[in-house]
């Protein structure tokens, strides 16, 4: 199967450079770019009037001055929050990122995206992919975009969007499930991602035997997580990269 010739750097910055910067800003993917990363890992979703926004959780307790399920809020209220202060002062008055604004950061500085398709429960994984994945195709190259999702959903309908060779999708699972195989074989998946602690030797192997990138979240302990590249793993995505220099092996 053809497949967009990606090129995957060993390490990918998680939700930007999160340890650094509130996680999935536009201040987290300018740090990313600033610490020599290559791609980033950011979460999508849907605000409740259907602007596709770049965040985690289903509310905005955890990282904004505010309390709303992201379900209940509006391009409007959703601008008036303060996404920045929560991870430090310096980063007051940082705005929630609109999948458009930061899409045309991330080509601006040549980066690639693991765009992750975040179905919240009670959420359509539909809605989401129907506009998240043509906005991300029309900004980026394919040869810099990876669609992945938990949401079998999510992915079949971004799968529908778009042929294997335009758009990679990438399986994301916790532990490799036995069908593991089945499910990429049925979406024409590019990649499997995968929880690194959760990870077995043989799977690993088989993976790769298979001749998919395996890509691992979220690792930050490079001692630890010496055994994973020995076991074939492409890429960790990382909430601090820059904790690995000098634990790598060469690039895959
Ligand atoms: O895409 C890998 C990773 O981000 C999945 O978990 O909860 O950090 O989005 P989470
Ligand atoms: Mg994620």
């Amino acid at each position: 199967m053809r497949h967009p010739e990606i090129v995957l750097p060993r390490l990918i910055a998680h939700r930007g450079l999160s340890a650094r910067a509130p996680e999935n800003t536009l201040t987290a993917v300018r740090a990313a770019q600033a610490a020599d990363c290559r791609w980033v890992e950011l979460d999508v979703q849907l605000l409740g009037d259907g602007t596709p926004v770049i965040w985690h959780d289903a509310t905005v307790k955890r990282c904004s001055d505010g309390r709303a399920r992201l379900a209940d809020l509006d391009l409007p209220r959703a601008r008036r929050l303060d996404v920045g202060g929560w991870f430090g002062d310096e980063f007051r008055g940082e705005r929630m990122a609109t999948l458009s604004e930061m899409l045309v950061l991330v080509e601006a500085l040549g980066l690639g995206l693991n765009l992750e398709l975040k179905v919240n429960r009670g959420r359509s994984p539909a809605a989401l992919a129907e506009e998240a994945v043509p906005a991300a195709l029309d900004v980026l190259p394919p040869e810099r975009l990876i669609v992945s999702s938990f949401s079998a959903e999510a992915l079949a309908c971004s799968r529908d969007l778009a042929p294997a060779s335009r758009l990679a999708l990438g399986v994301l699972f916790e532990g490799i499930p036995d069908d593991w195989r089945q499910s990429c074989e049925a979406l024409e998946a590019f990649s499997v991602h995968a929880d690194w602690t959760r990870l077995r030797r043989r799977d690993a192997v088989a993976v790769r035997e298979a001749g998919y990138p395996l890509l691992c979240y979220t690792a930050n302990d490079p001692a630890a997580f010496a055994h994973q590249w020995d076991w074939g793993v492409t890429s960790a995505i990382s909430d601090d990269p820059s904790r690995f220099i000098g634990h790598l092996p060469p690039e895959a």
